[in-house]
């Protein structure tokens, strides 16, 4: 299984790639996820990225896509992954079907591999507003890395919570800015591909991944 999630920040593609990636057996790949590890061990890649990421922006398209490079190339993504947060503009999304055909024709003999590299491509779509409390409210466990909300999902109380520097009302509405000025775009990208399933993300978590998976098997 090879699947992209696509959709704004906070509209859920980390809560459904961590319940998907046990469903399927496949790796979650979140560049954000890998940023923010970076940035937290303060390697050169996190000192090149803060600046960006603290002020809501992207990070260099190169930057990016050699970090997904490496990460395809490792062998638990043979089999597919669930990637998230990638692609995000649309250099990115063809240095991503370029990295995939090179990695099938290098891997060869298992079969024809899918369209352009990729099984599906799901939008969640979810209302500005709803974004805005999604991603202000999130906290992460910083010991085991889970995701909650204090309305929606709350956290136990021995959970070790951190508040993402990104999260904050202003910062939220830069990515939110971000997202419909350069990631957006995506869309009829890969729409004219053929590729792109669209899914409503509002409701509880587990409803969204029941619309996700019929949308899969449809
Ligand atoms: P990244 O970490 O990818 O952030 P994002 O896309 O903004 O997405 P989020 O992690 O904010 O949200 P999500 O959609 O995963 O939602 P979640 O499941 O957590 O990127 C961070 C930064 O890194 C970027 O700004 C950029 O600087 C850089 N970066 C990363 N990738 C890049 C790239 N490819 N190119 C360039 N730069 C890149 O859910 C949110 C909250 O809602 C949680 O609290 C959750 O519990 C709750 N929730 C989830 N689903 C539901 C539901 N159905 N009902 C109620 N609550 C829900």
């Amino acid at each position: 299984m090879r699947l992209i999630l696509l959709g704004a920040p906070a509209s859920g593609k980390g809560t459904q790639a961590a319940i998907l990636t046990e469903k399927f057996g496949v790796p979650k790949v979140s560049t954000g996820d890998m940023l923010r590890a970076a940035l937290k061990d303060g390697t050169p890649l996190g000192k090149e990225a803060a600046g960006y990421m603290n002020n809501g922006g992207l990070v260099p398209d190169s930057v990016v896509i050699g970090l997904v490079e490496e990460r395809l190339q490792l062998a638990d993504a043979k089999p597919g992954f669930i990637l998230d947060g990638f692609p995000r503009t649309v250099p990115q999304a063809d240095a991503l079907e370029a990295l995939l055909k090179r990695l099938d024709s290098a891997r060869g003999g298992a079969g024809a591999p899918p369209t352009h590299g990729i099984d599906f491509i799901v939008q969640i779509d979810v209302p500005r507003d709803l974004l805005m409390e999604r991603a202000t409210l999130r906290r992460t466990d910083k010991r085991t890395g889970q995701i909650y909300h204090l309305k929606y999902s709350p956290p136990p109380p021995d959970a070790e919570l951190e508040h993402r520097a990104d999260d904050h009302e202003e910062k939220v509405r830069t990515r939110l800015d971000v997202y419909d000025a350069q990631t957006a775009a995506l869309l009829p990208h890969y729409e004219k591909l053929g590729l792109l399933r669209r899914v409503d993300g509002v409701g509880s978590p587990k409803e969204v991944t029941a619309r996700m998976l019929s949308q899969i098997a449809g």
